[in-house]
């Protein structure tokens, strides 16, 4: 069907005057006189609504005139330039076809929900204004980190989503199993026999490309790998989720220093990226969501971001003249709690917290000379928090080894990854951007649950 869409219209309106346009959509609003009426119609090619005007001179006035609210609709007619009123020009319909009928009781009616509300109806919520937005900028937000990447010589590599190894080492992995529940077979000592399983051993969800983009960083030395992520972790909150993508670029011939210098790059660039390219949307959440979001947005993408060191982190937080519920010393994990303070009072922008203790971190980051603290970075945002994870990686064959021993994982589950470390090993690094934490900071949305189309947290996989 020739249709044009309503953000065309809004570009340029006068070019669409000069003949009949036919447009498609839902109905947002609907107002009634006796003889005529108007329709708010939205298609979703933008956050604007297109108003309609029509009158009894359509053949089907009383079934236009019944319609109720998320009806969908093909218009014909004129487009007329209204410069004096709150919109800018409406259609004059010489013809509305029925698509679809709704009912008075569709959910979504010209009031604000609330977004717990909105959750339950994940599969009508895109329809709000709130969520056209968040899931367009969502959409951009993903194109422009490939734009960024590929305008730098990355490779972009698809790591597999099954895998048989824990990449960090946390336990928080949902299995895959196609053994039968109630029947499961067990070996001699009574436990679960996987080797009868679909690939003949243990498989999980991926917590993380990362072991195996560094493979391809091996070969090409500039990849990334971008896709969904799992985490069987019980912990109910706003910034975590059992499903959610990642952003993993990894670097050869580059140290920490390399891997926050692109990072910083990364970000600033994406920020503006959407900001140029989503500015509709980006007044929207400024007026809507969070009214400091575009000034502090424009201050991060023209600063540099700050750096410090887990140890002067601590000594910070000790100094701190605030209370915190988790007790803070030198090897203790940084909680909510501390990254707001270092980011929203300390230092009031991103800030790289580098050199944590070895104890703390994943088994394949590089031992500083120390021997305490490796070659890590975790990059902390007001607001949001921790949205980037990385560090420089292992590259020592020998140290390497002694780590994955160290910590009781099994050798063979790593030969390949050692491999890397005989072959040609470099010094190389890498990081884990959440891509939802991200989102959340560019939007100011609140709560990870309102970036995700279909959210899967604690108790949560419904639609
Ligand atoms: O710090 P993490 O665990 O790092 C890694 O997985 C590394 N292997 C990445 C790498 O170096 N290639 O996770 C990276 C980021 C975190 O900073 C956070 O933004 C996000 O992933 N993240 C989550 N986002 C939503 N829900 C969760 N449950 C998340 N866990 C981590």
């Amino acid at each position: 069907m020739e249709r044009t869409e309503i953000r065309k219209l809004y570009e340029d309106p006068s070019r669409y005057t000069v003949s009949e346009q036919t447009v498609c959509g839902w109905v947002r609003t609907i107002r009634l006189s006796k003889t005529f009426g108007f329709i708010e119609l939205n298609d979703g090619s933008c956050l604007q609504n297109l108003q309609i005007v029509f009158d009894d001179q359509l053949p089907n006035f009383m079934e236009v005139s019944k319609l109720n609210v998320g009806s969908s609709l093909v218009v014909k007619g004129n487009l007329v330039l209204t410069p004096q009123a709150k919109q800018p020009f409406e259609i004059k319909a010489t013809s509305v076809t029925v698509e679809g009928t709704s009912t008075p009781e569709y959910p979504l009616q010209k009031k604000r929900h609330s977004f717990e509300f909105l959750r339950t109806i994940a599969h009508l919520r895109p329809r709000t204004n709130t969520f056209s937005a968040v899931f367009r900028v969502r959409s951009l937000l993903a194109y422009a980190i490939h734009k960024f990447f590929q305008e730098n010589g990355f490779v972009y590599v698809h790591t597999p989503i099954i895998t048989s190894s824990d990449c960090e080492g946390a336990g928080e992995m949902f299995r895959v199993t196609t053994l039968d529940l109630d029947n499961l077979p067990r070996n001699n000592d009574g436990a679960v026999d996987f080797s009868e399983d679909f690939f003949g051993k243990s498989t999980y969800l991926t917590v993380s490309g990362q072991l195996s983009v560094e493979t391809y960083c091996m070969a090409f030395s500039k990849v990334y790998t971008f896709g969904p992520t799992f985490r069987a972790e019980n912990s109910n909150t706003v910034r975590h989720a059992a499903e959610f993508w990642m952003v993993e670029p990894e670097i050869a011939f580059a140290d920490l220093k390399d891997d926050m210098e692109l990072a910083e790059a990364m970000l600033k660039y994406v920020i503006n990226y959407v900001m140029e390219n989503a500015p509709k949307e980006m007044e929207f959440f400024n007026n809507f969501i969070d009214n400091g979001l575009i000034e502090r947005l424009t201050l991060v993408k023209d600063s540099q971001f700050e750096h410090v060191t887990y140890t002067d982190a601590i000594k910070i937080l000790e100094k701190a003249d605030q209370d915190f519920q988790y007790p803070v010393y030198w090897g203790c994990d940084l909680q909510t709690e501390h990254e707001r303070y270092l980011t929203e009072k300390y230092f009031k922008k991103p800030v790289f917290v580098t050199d944590y203790p070895k104890d703390i971190k994943a088994f394949y980051m590089r031992l500083n000379d120390d021997g305490k603290t490796v070659a890590a970075m975790d990059l902390l945002v007001p607001g949001v928090g921790e949205i980037i994870g990385g560090s420089q990686r292992e590259e020592r064959y020998d140290y390497l080894e002694r780590r994955i021993k160290e910590l009781g994982m099994k050798m063979e589950d790593y030969w390949w990854y050692l491999e890397l470390r005989k072959y040609g090993t470099v010094k190389h690094a890498g990081f884990g951007l959440g891509f939802e934490r991200a989102l959340m900071y560019i939007t100011g949305m609140q709560n990870i649950r309102d970036v995700i189309p279909f959210p899967r947290t604690v108790n949560h996989a419904e639609f």
